[in-house]
Formats: C-alpha cells, structure tokens, sequence
C-alpha cells in the first residue's frame, strides 16, 4: 500500500471507533455512519470540563429538561417547526425510539411497510417486535429515487389499519430529501389507511443547498396525531458514542400510548450525551455550517469520480447526508460490490444486500472524511475496477 498514507493520522486519533477497528489496518473504512472531522469545540471544553470535575454521577432531571428544551428551540429555528418539549422523551438511541414506537403503537395483527433500499436495523425493529414486514422498492428516475405510491398505498392495505410507515426522511442510503409534495401525498394516504408514521429525522440538519428538510409532523394537525418524530445530536454534530436521541409525540395521546412499556425497560441517556446534545443544539450551528462544507466539496468529489467511470458505477448526488448510495450493475462484481471493493481496492463500504435483498450489486460509501482520506478511498476503487 502507499507508503503516504494519509489515514494514518486518522487511524491513531480514532482508538475508540468501531469504523477503524473492524477491519485489517490495511483497509480504510468507510462504512459505519460517524464522521472523523470531530465535534463542536464548545462540547469539547463541556465534556472535558465534566470528566476534569469527576462529576459523572446521577445526572439531574433538569438535564433532561434542559436536553428537550433546546431540541425543540433548535427544531424552531432551524426547521421552523413547533415541538412541544412535554411531548418529547429523551432516549439513548433513535433505534431504541423506533422499536419503542413499533411495540406500543402498531397493532399485534398489523404490518410496517418502508422503502427500501433501507437502513438495516429497520427489518430487525419488524421483525424483532413480531410485526409483519412489507417494503415499498424506491424507483431510480431520471433525477433520483422516487416513490410509488401506488405500491406504498398496497402495502398500506396489506399492513392494515393500526399499522405503520416507518419513514427514513432524509433518506439512508440514497440521500433523498422527500419535497412537500412527496410527504403531503404519502400523509394523505397514510390518513386514508389509518397508518401510523414513525419519521426518523435524524440525517435532517445535513441538508445540501437547494434541498430543504420538512418535518412530517408539521404538515397538519391531522398528520401530526399519528406522527412519531425521532432524532438525535448524533449524525449533526457526530455524538453517536454518547447515546442520546429524542423521541417526540405528535400528540398526548401517543405520548400516553407510548407509555405502554415499563418505564424501567428504556434505561436512559448519559449525563454526557444529555449535555453534548442540549450544547450542540445551542451552539453548534457554525460547526456545522462548517462541517457540511466539507461534506458539499466531498460530496462533489464522490460525484465527479462517479462520472469519470463511465458508467462503471453510478448513483445520485444525495441530497442529504454524508453517504452515497453506489450502483455497480452496469459493470457487475463477484461475489457482491462490498466484497469486490474490500477484497480488491482495501476499502470497506457497507454491503447493498443489508438494505435490500436485491442490492448485491450496491454499495454504500461513507464520505464522511477528510478529502485526503476520501481522495485515497476514491483512487483505490478506482483502480480495482479497471485493474
Ligand atoms: C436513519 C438512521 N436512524 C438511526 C440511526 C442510528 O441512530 P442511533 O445511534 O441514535 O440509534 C442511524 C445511524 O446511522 C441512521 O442512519
């Protein structure tokens, strides 16, 4: 491998990192959805601040408070819209928040329906909970993937009423940011089939230019008291390891539904994560202005390697996030494209076929990362596939 390695640095900063300690030193990864471009300054000095006190004892409830209050102050200001923080529970992941609402909410009998390809701990929430599971395939169009709705509405029927959406809004892995009309059509025939929405928001501050991200439950009253919201500090301002996430209800009465499973099963966030969040929230918007830079320009260059294969891998620019949802079947690899890339180029993406069984041929790439690492990643699949 090149003796200039520039994921060396990377490597020795990122000890505690499932992404770099999975694989052989020799491959770089660019897989598991955390970024290596670090954390706001000022939750730095907050942590730093608390670990430096030893102050790691039983976090107070107006911690909690305070973590409510300021997602719902950065929900206003930033997504214009208003959620009650009496209507929110905090938890330690968006996972943990979706399989809650599954439980609680969906009928025993019913069905949850999302669009694949899909983020993979969705089939393990249905099918963990016993629910059964139908998916609606997003259809590559001329600009991107779009939805069929006369298929979301089938699988809306099958699911039956009290049966739910588990919608990934902005999308993983594709990227989209569904438009107001693409989530006012999906409401309406969610109403018209007494479905539920479980929206997990929590790609939405990582919008690019021109796309704009619309939180389901602010499109009506109607929609919004059948509307489960999830989100976390964790993707915006690269929190994950702190295991902190919101749940928000659209209304008291789901709040009350939720409270179904005892209260001494869902645990709770860290003090740490409490006070990542609540600081990130408040403070973080110029870090992350700064960061999503990075990602527009690694984006950019994701994009123009992609054009430059000549149709040997394809995708979309996504519209959100920092991960790119990479088409091999026009120049298709053994035995999968995640196998073919990380045997080949060294580079481990995540495998298609875990965010749909028909996606061997798919990869996801990460590019969260610095441009030197993700020019490195870029070059050596590049070089695999024309070797
Ligand atoms: C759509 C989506 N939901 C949830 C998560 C995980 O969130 P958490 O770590 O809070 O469970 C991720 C992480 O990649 C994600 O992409």
């Amino acid at each position: 491998m090149n003796s200039q390695n520039p994921t060396s640095a990377t490597r020795a900063r990122r000890i505690y990192s499932v992404k770099w300690l999975e694989y052989d030193a020799d491959v770089i990864p660019a897989w598991v959805a955390d970024t290596d471009l670090g954390i706001p300054p000022s939750v730095k000095v907050a942590l730093d601040d608390v670990i430096a006190r030893e102050e790691v004892g039983y976090p107070p409830y107006s911690l909690t408070l305070d973590y409510l209050a300021a997602f719902s102050e950065w929900q206003k200001s930033n997504h214009g819209v208003d959620m009650d923080p009496s209507l929110m529970m905090a938890l330690s992941d968006v996972i943990q928040g979706f399989n809650l609402a599954i439980s609680t909410l969906v009928a025993k009998d019913s069905g949850v329906v999302f669009f694949t390809p899909s983020y993979p701990p969705f089939f393990s929430a249905v099918e963990g909970n016993n629910r059964r599971l139908l998916t609606s395939d997003l259809v590559a169009g001329d600009n991107g993937y779009e939805i069929d709705f006369d298929d979301l509405e089938e699988k809306f029927v099958a699911a039956g009423p009290g049966g739910a959406l588990l919608l990934c809004n902005p999308h993983n892995p594709t990227g989209r940011v569904f438009s107001h009309s693409e989530l006012t059509a999906i409401a309406e025939v969610a109403i018209r089939n007494q479905i539920w929405v479980i929206s997990d928001e929590i790609h939405a501050d990582l919008c690019y230019s021109g796309f704009t991200h619309i939180p389901f439950v602010s499109l009506s009253d109607e929609i919004a008291s059948r509307t489960v919201t999830l989100s976390s500090a964790s993707k915006s301002f690269n929190l994950a390891g702190l295991h902190c996430a919101v749940l928000h209800a659209g209304d008291s009465r789901i709040r009350k539904a939720l409270q179904a499973i005892p209260e001494g099963l869902l645990g709770h966030p860290s003090s740490l994560g409490l006070l990542g969040g609540a600081i990130s929230f408040r403070e973080g918007r110029q870090w992350l202005d700064s960061t999503l830079e990075t990602l527009r320009s690694n984006r950019e260059a994701v994009m123009n390697w992609v054009a430059s294969t000549d149709g040997l891998v394809r995708a979309f620019s996504p519209e959100a996030t920092y991960l790119a949802w990479l088409d091999f079947t026009e120049s298709p690899r053994t035995p999968t494209a995640q196998r073919f890339v990380l045997d080949k180029a060294a580079v481990a993406l995540n495998p298609g076929e875990s965010f749909a069984s028909w996606a061997g041929q798919f990869a996801r790439l990460n590019f969260g990362t610095t441009p030197e690492v993700l020019e490195m990643i870029l070059s050596r699949i590049d070089g695999a596939l024309r070797s």
